[in-house]
């Protein structure tokens, strides 16, 4: 039975996506059930150390037991409640689709723009009941964050999970980290994936991965001046590729296991990263949004 209370200022969350429901390397000291004006989150929100001491907030955006879909999960609740432990960058994980034939299922991308295809169906607003804003999204994600990551994170082969339990590989064995170049997420409403035209439709759009949630997470915490970064993790090439072998079940899961086992060891680095910078500031990830919103409340007071 883990505390119910953490009495210091958690400044880094990680949301785990389809396959990443806690982080395994890391040692929890904390789980705490969270209530906001907007509802309870998608779960309780781990606490864990690194091995400096450096706090981290984790949250499993479908649910611990993946009981919630897409157009379900309560993206308000899931920010608030961040912004209330004190959180000021999220990197968060999430399957994709590729939709471009050099992004292989198992690579990481780190995206820089967003295509909204959902259906306006998601509250995507923390401004309502007489209040209006218009937060600035023309760089959907943190430039800053995207950058520390980008710069530090390896190219290719910073995993090992390709082999069988025989330690056979069981997958192309080179993983790819795409990254400091213009990658677009288009996000639809799902559940169900693309049309093959939809598909191609997207592709001729500039889209490079697809998935059913960067919105409207990013939109949120972007309005709670949160710094946010995406990292897309593939397991399949959507419906466009005709000439890949149709995807099994079996395969997404195989692909889905390793990302989840790559994304837990590479959070383990984001974590020294982000401690690094907040104790140096020398990228100043977050100062930009700092009171950001305030400027963008249009409402007129009287
Ligand atoms: N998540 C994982 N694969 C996907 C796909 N092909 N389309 C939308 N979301 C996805």
């Amino acid at each position: 039975q883990l505390p119910h209370e953490f009495n210091e200022p958690v400044e880094f969350a990680i949301i785990g996506g389809t396959g990443l429901y806690d982080l395994p390397h890391l040692t929890p000291v904390a789980r705490l059930t969270i209530s906001t004006p907007w509802g309870h989150p998608s779960s309780p929100i781990t606490i864990s150390r690194n091995e400096e001491g450096f706090p981290i907030a984790f949250l499993a955006r479908h649910g611990h037991h993946h009981d919630l879909l897409p157009s379900d999960v309560p993206s308000r609740a899931n920010i608030a409640a961040l912004k209330k432990i004190g959180v000021r960058a999220i990197v968060a994980f999430s399957a994709v689709g590729s939709l471009q034939q050099e992004i292989k299922p198992r690579d990481f991308v780190l995206p820089t723009q967003i295509i909204d295809r959902t259906k306006g169906i998601r509250p995507s607003t923390f401004f309502e009941k007489g209040f209006v804003a218009h937060a600035m999204f023309g760089e959907p994600f943190d430039l800053k964050l995207n950058k520390l990551i980008a710069d530090n994170i390896p190219t290719s082969g910073f995993l090992d999970s390709h082999e069988n339990k025989e330690g056979k590989p069981i997958f192309h064995t080179k993983q790819h980290t795409h990254k400091g170049e213009d990658l677009t997420v288009v996000c639809m409403e799902g559940p169900q994936f693309s049309t093959r035209a939809e598909s191609k439709l997207y592709r001729s759009w500039g889209g490079s991965v697809i998935n059913m949630s960067v919105l409207p997470e990013a939109k949120l915490a972007r309005e709670a001046e949160i710094a946010y970064q995406m990292i897309c993790m593939s397991t399949d090439y959507d419906s466009w590729n005709e000439s890949e072998e149709p995807v099994t079940v079996e395969t997404v899961v195989g692909n889905l296991k390793a990302n989840s086992a790559n994304a837990a060891k590479l959070t383990l680095e984001l974590v020294k990263l982000i401690s690094k910078e907040f104790s140096t500031n020398s990228l100043g990830i977050g100062e930009d949004l700092k009171g950001s919103m305030k400027y963008s409340v249009s409402t007129n007071p009287n």
